[in-house]
């Protein structure tokens, strides 16, 4: 008699990586490297992208595929960020770039909250175990720096001040819990092209950057104070964002009427977040933003979350 066995599952790896609101984006001058200084605070949301890394036989290269609300939005070839994670790890510790990458989104796709950040954060965690190639954080922070400016903030999650491009971090203190509101809009924003109109704005003159403007944020934040907090998000950003998008406007005005604690453009836009004061109120602006057509979906989530993390 013969007897069938099935093949033994491959080993994979699963992990999350969240998305980020940044309380605070002060942008200075744009420098000789195309890229702006910053000061930014980022705050981790409860949104994530979750990167499952599958082994593939020897000399299969990297393959990737992508579920979750907006996935037909994302590209599944080598400019994929999680790709090009995969392809920069490899590279980084000498082992053959073999894996299967498969995607599930819940952070908003171009909408200035750091999804495809996450996407590349989360496959390096992942890859890093599957491979066995055991980088410190640091090393991958590094790694993650070389893919973008967001990615090693999707690594480290919390709440964080960066510096440089966004990319030198230190962790901050907070306390408590705070409730978020995201208006997403389907039409997805530029990052390139919303900093190219804040250079407009500013004719390239932006003051520059100081730490010392975030005093009051970073009070709030060790403070737990929602209210405090709202009253101090800021983004530089919000005037570029709002000059290629000006029905953004309306959507911080309904929020701003609804009783939230802060409104702004999240990141580079078209993204709109606002700090509610509880689960309830967030559901409420929610609600209006929905019945007044303001957004093409409404995301309520809680902040800060954690960084990149294996689930198994
Ligand atoms: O680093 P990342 O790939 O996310 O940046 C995307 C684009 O955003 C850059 O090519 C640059 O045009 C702009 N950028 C910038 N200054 C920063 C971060 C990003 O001008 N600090």
């Amino acid at each position: 008699m013969t007897s069938y066995l099935a093949p033994a599952p491959q080993p994979s790896v699963r992990v999350r990586a969240p998305g980020k609101v940044n309380l605070s984006l002060r942008v200075g001058p744009v420098q000789e490297d195309g890229f702006h200084p910053l000061v930014t605070i980022f705050q981790a949301v409860a949104l994530y992208e979750e990167v499952t890394a599958t082994q593939v036989p020897v000399g299969a290269g990297i393959s990737i595929a992508v579920d979750g609300p907006q996935a037909d939005r994302v590209p599944l070839d080598e400019t994929n960020l999680a790709w090009r994670a995969a392809e920069a790890l490899a590279r980084h510790t000498g082992v053959e770039p073999d894996v299967a990458l498969h995607v599930t989104k819940g952070v908003p796709v171009a909408g200035g909250m750091a999804g495809g950040s996450a996407d590349a954060a989360a496959t390096l965690v992942a890859c890093d175990a599957l491979w066995e190639t055991g980088l410190p954080r640091a090393e991958l922070a590094v790694v993650a720096a070389g893919l973008g400016s967001d990615v090693p903030f999707a690594l480290l999650g919390h709440t964080a001040v960066g510096t440089g491009r966004g990319d030198l971090l230190t962790p901050a203190m907070t306390r408590g819990e705070f409730h978020w509101v995201f208006a997403v809009s389907d039409d997805g924003l530029s990052t390139p092209e919303v900093y190219r109109r804040f250079d407009e704005l500013t004719a390239g003159q932006a003051r520059d950057v100081e730490l010392a403007d975030e005093a009051p944020l970073m009070h709030a934040l060790r403070a737990g104070d929602p209210h405090a907090l709202g009253a101090a998000l800021h983004n530089d950003l919000e005037p570029a964002a709002l000059s290629l998008r000006p029905e953004l406007e309306r959507t911080l005005t309904l929020a701003r009427e609804g009783g939230a604690l802060g409104a702004v453009v999240s990141g580079s836009g078209p993204t709109v977040a606002a700090l509610a004061r509880s689960r309830q109120h967030a559901l409420a602006i929610a609600a209006t933003w929905t019945a007044e057509g303001a957004a093409d979906t409404v995301w309520c989530t809680t902040a800060p979350a954690h960084g990149a993390r294996l689930l198994t």
